[in-house]
């Protein structure tokens, strides 16, 4: 019997057709002008792409720029040949008004280069909250075969004998600047502190968590999220990476082979026991979306609510990113899950192991940085999904609902688990940073802060602002934290206990856009019910007296066109008509 020829790989539309020799010249001679040879370009070895995010303008992912010579060396020893090209810059902690906007953008330009290049497969290189996101849902609209290589977290912070985590610590450095314990100097030392190496974010903010859960759906190799960025691991895992995109091309593995529903339940279940990111329900519904699996926020309610707490990373725990690498990382958090019948086994992953496999080979929990299931930080820790009599949905993060919390707002007698609190309704960051401290609002302890105008179509992309800081005065006080609402999103690296991301916004119509500030709102987490007591007569009025949001006007034609078409948070902010083009490259072909 002869063997099966191998079987044509897409580029070679584009380097070996003997039937358009013209285009074939053209699209070859040019790859030779910096060295590539004939021969290598139709060899029929497969074309691997590095989609590069890292640049100067995104330093998170800075150092990818550094690791791609060793993920070029893997896919070079595995036969293929590699290309790197950039990726728009999605970097969270400079780009204004918020990259919240540009994680479609740079999903839609590389849905582009995906489909309308020469590759056969890509190297997604991930780190900074929205390009692991932004990389996923690409790699899952177009499908072409794909891995995830994070970039790593940064080395722990210290500061003054303390572990310091980057964007937790200026929650806590926030508050002490309004008491006067430090000043801009001391702000700025302590919070550069947390930053000490190449990386990202080395809390359990989203880019830990979006990585952790890359990982957890199958798309990168096993170990991957949590090695930090400047140990030696993280050169090694970029060659092992480009090693396997290369045999991921061969088998014809794709994004859809992965990232099926079982998949998504599983990284559902893995968000809560991590302590993710409040940004992950957003961003793990729009990968579902982009890859046509059916996932909304009742999945997040049934499946993850009840799962207990097991890493002990900042902010709901004490640790960063080393330690939940040495503890095992998501392995070791995968094996505590599946011990518990709470997984599904049989997942594949971009390793060629099933999820049941991987979990034989992980560490047990230490019981420190990673709790086992039995004995975990906290019990029904994950996201509980609220609704309203003025709202549709709006998420909460129960592990950081912490006992200063509970006792300040879920202890009055009678009242289990609920409170009942003033509003003090703010329109959009800079209505917030105006009035806070300002005594005619009344602001004390029984006061909800209320942020709205900043859902995706409020605040183009999002805002992620809704943790608010008390009043200066109230924290000299003592009362560091209020409780807090709106229709926009927190950072991942807050341990606020916040209601976030209500849809439909108050720039989309939502019930919000009615309420004022004195309005009572009770909040029973027990019902997961939000409720604005206002009577009817009253809310007709205000709907009669009802002119259009104020919403700031786009700045940039990207922010008209993403108002256009994006939908809400609840559905992942999405831009609606992208979502109608599944697997691109088998059901509109190349070209
Ligand atoms: Fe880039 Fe946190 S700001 S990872
Ligand atoms: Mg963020």
């Amino acid at each position: 019997m002869s063997p099966t020829p191998p079987r044509r790989l897409r580029s070679q539309n584009w380097f070996d057709d003997p039937t358009h020799a013209d285009m074939t010249a053209l699209y070859v001679e040019r790859f030779m002008n910096y060295g590539l040879t004939r021969e290598e370009l139709q060899s029929g070895r497969p074309i691997i792409g590095i989609a590069q995010t890292g640049s100067d303008l995104a330093p998170c992912n800075r150092h990818h720029i550094e690791l791609a010579a060793r993920t070029k060396a893997g896919i070079r020893d595995a036969g293929g040949i590699p290309m790197e090209f950039p990726v728009h810059p999605l970097a969270e902690q400079s780009r204004r008004p918020t990259a919240a906007l540009d994680r479609n953008l740079a999903y839609l330009g590389l849905v582009e280069i995906l489909h309308g290049y020469p590759l056969d497969g890509v190297v997604l290189t991930t780190g900074c909250d929205k390009t692991t996101p932004a990389c996923l849902m690409a790699a899952a609209t177009v499908d072409l075969p794909a891995i995830v290589l994070s970039g790593g977290p940064m080395l722990d912070g210290w500061f003054e004998g303390k572990r310091v985590g980057s964007g937790t610590v200026i929650w806590h450095a926030r508050n002490l600047l309004a008491t006067g314990e430090i000043d801009y100097e001391g702000f700025m030392r302590l919070t550069a502190a947390a930053s000490p190496s190449i990386g990202h974010c080395n809390t359990m903010g989203t880019a830990l968590s979006m990585n952790s859960l890359a990982e957890a759906l199958g798309m990168s190799l096993p170990g991957c999220a949590s090695i930090p960025a400047a140990y030696r691991e993280r050169g090694q895992m970029a060659y092992a990476t480009g090693k396997r995109i290369v045999d991921l091309v061969r088998e014809d593995i794709r994004p859809s082979h992965i990232l099926t529903r079982e998949a998504f339940e599983n990284a559902i279940v893995v968000a809560s026991a991590l302590g993710a990111s409040t940004n992950c329900p957003p961003h793990l519904i729009a990968i579902a979306r982009h890859i046509g699996v059916e996932l909304s926020l009742d999945d997040w309610q049934r499946l993850g609510a009840d799962v207990p707490l097991l890493a002990n990373c900042m902010p709901a725990g004490e640790y960063l990113g080393e330690g939940f690498h040495r503890a095992g990382g998501v392995p070791a958090v995968l094996r505590q899950l599946a011990q518990a019948g709470l997984l599904h086994g049989e997942c594949s992953t971009v390793s060629g192991s099933t999820i049941a496999e991987i979990v034989r080979q992980a560490p047990d929990a230490d019981g420190d940085v990673i709790r086992s299931h039995a004995e975990p930080l906290k019990h029904g820790a994950g996201f509980i999904v609220l609704s309203g009599n003025f709202f549709d949905s709006a998420i909460m993060k129960m592990s950081v609902v912490g006992e200063a919390f509970r006792r300040a707002y879920l202890s009055e007698p009678g009242s289990e688990n609920a409170f009942e609190a003033r509003a003090v309704v703010f329109d959009g960051p800079e209505d917030y940073r105006a009035r806070i401290d300002d005594p005619a609002l009344g602001i004390d302890e029984r006061c909800l802060l209320v942020m709205r105008g900043c859902g995706t179509l409020g605040y183009p992309g999002s805002a992620e602002v809704v943790n608010m800081a008390p009043p200066a005065e109230l924290v000299k006080r003592g009362v560091t934290s209020l409780p807090c609402m709106g229709d926009g999103r927190q950072s991942g690296t807050s341990a606020s206990p916040s209601i976030l991301n209500m849809s439909p916004e108050s720039a989309a119509g939502g019930g919000l856009s009615l309420m004022r500030t004195d309005d009572r709102v009770r909040v029973d987490l027990n019902a997961r019910r939000v409720e604005l007591l206002v009577d009817e007569t009253e809310l007709a009025r205000r709907r009669e007296e009802e002119t259009a949001p104020s919403v700031p006007a786009s700045q940039t034609p990207w922010q008209e066109i993403y108002r256009q078409f994006v939908g809400q948070l609840s559905t992942g902010g999405c831009l609606e008509p992208a979502t109608l083009y599944l697997k691109v490259i088998e059901t509109r072909g190349d070209p």
